[in-house]
């Protein structure tokens, strides 16, 4: 298998019937503001049309410069794409849930948006400073909002009209029940770790069930060890299959009903990326039997703070 098929093409409807999100994602947590502008840009010529953003990653303007220096060339339209961004956790508050969507909005220099994500279900106090510590070095919590009134605040965006479709990010399944059962407007997205060390098979199956669609980040491990790419089961399906093991897992993430996020800023992977071909089904059992490594490589999930530092570049 040495060509691509239509897999990177893959669109996933979404339960509120507002659009079909991309599965091919490309993730924008890249910390120098010039090297984002050309990796995006990098990412919407070689096809992606589907981008996740981030208030925390503090780099909006530069994602939505590269955006725009793309639209004014002619080729792709703000219609073609599909941009996420998420609310940071010392916003949720619900009076300052609609500043915050409108300040992402007119960084991204965006109309609208189509999946707003509570970026982690951990509130912060609330305030311009992302990161609030006591003087002992302790995240300063916010006990003031619980997580249904940050989404409460959410659906209210959607009713507006600028907001398209709202999820949630690193949650668990506990609490992804809570909000499915008491949500007026029901995630549409949940954005959380996942790879073949990490796959989560327990909280897909109940999205399928919901109509969620899963945003898998780190879809390569992020570049840690234990190393994804160098597991000798990925690595020999991929020689099989005339594919890189990059190529593979991501293929593996899609074929299996997901949507993935991966980042590069080298604009050779950022095509490779793109270049996805299906796998053949002994392929797709091979990685669910015999990748048995499990590992967690972003403990955002325990505690609200991110969990690996963004890659000095
Ligand atoms: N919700 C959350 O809490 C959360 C947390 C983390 C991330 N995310 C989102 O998920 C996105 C993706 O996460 P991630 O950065 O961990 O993704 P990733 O794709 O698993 O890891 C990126 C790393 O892999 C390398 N890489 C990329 N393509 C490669 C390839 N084909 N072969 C070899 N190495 C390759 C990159 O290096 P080079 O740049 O040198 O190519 C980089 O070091 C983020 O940008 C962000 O949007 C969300």
């Amino acid at each position: 298998m040495t060509t691509s098929d239509r897999l990177r093409d893959t669109r996933i409807p979404l339960n509120n019937g507002s659009s079909a999100i991309p599965a091919v994602g490309f993730g924008t947590l890249i910390p120098d503001p010039l090297v984002t502008r050309q990796a995006t840009r990098s990412a919407l010529e070689v096809g992606f049309r589907h981008f996740d953003c981030a208030e925390r990653y503090r780099n909006e303007q530069a994602v939505g410069d590269a955006m725009q220096d793309v639209f004014k060339a002619g080729n792709i339209q703000r219609n073609d794409v599909f941009v996420t961004t998420k609310l940071w956790n010392s916003n949720h508050r619900p009076e300052r849930v609609r500043p915050a969507f409108d300040a992402s909005r007119r960084r991204l220099q965006l109309d609208h948006i189509d999946c707003y994500v509570i970026h982690t279900p951990f509130a912060f106090q609330p305030g311009d400073e992302q990161d609030p510590r006591d003087d002992q070095g302790r995240v300063i919590y916010d006990s003031g909002v619980t997580l249904l009134e940050t989404w409460g605040a959410l659906e209210r965006l959607v009713d507006d009209g600028h907001c398209k479709s709202i999820g949630l990010s690193d949650i668990g399944l506990d609490k992804l029940r809570e909000i499915v059962a008491a949500a007026r407007i029901k995630p549409s997205v949940i954005q959380v770790e996942s790879h073949p060390y990490l796959p989560e098979w327990e909280l897909l199956d109940f999205c399928r069930q919901h109509g969620i669609v899963v945003q898998a980040f780190a879809a390569l491990g992020h570049a840690l060890e234990p190393r994804l790419l160098d597991d000798p089961v990925i690595k020999d399906i991929a020689q099989r299959v005339g594919k890189t093991p990059a190529q593979v897992a991501l293929a593996w993430a899609v074929q299996r009903g997901t949507a993935f996020l991966t980042t590069s800023t080298t604009p050779h992977r950022i095509h490779e990326n793109f270049e996805i071909s299906t796998l053949p089904e002994d392929a797709m059992q091979e990685i669910r039997d015999r990748v048995t490594t499990r590992i967690r490589f972003n403990t955002v999930v325990e505690t609200g703070v991110p969990g690996f530092i963004p890659r000095a570049t």
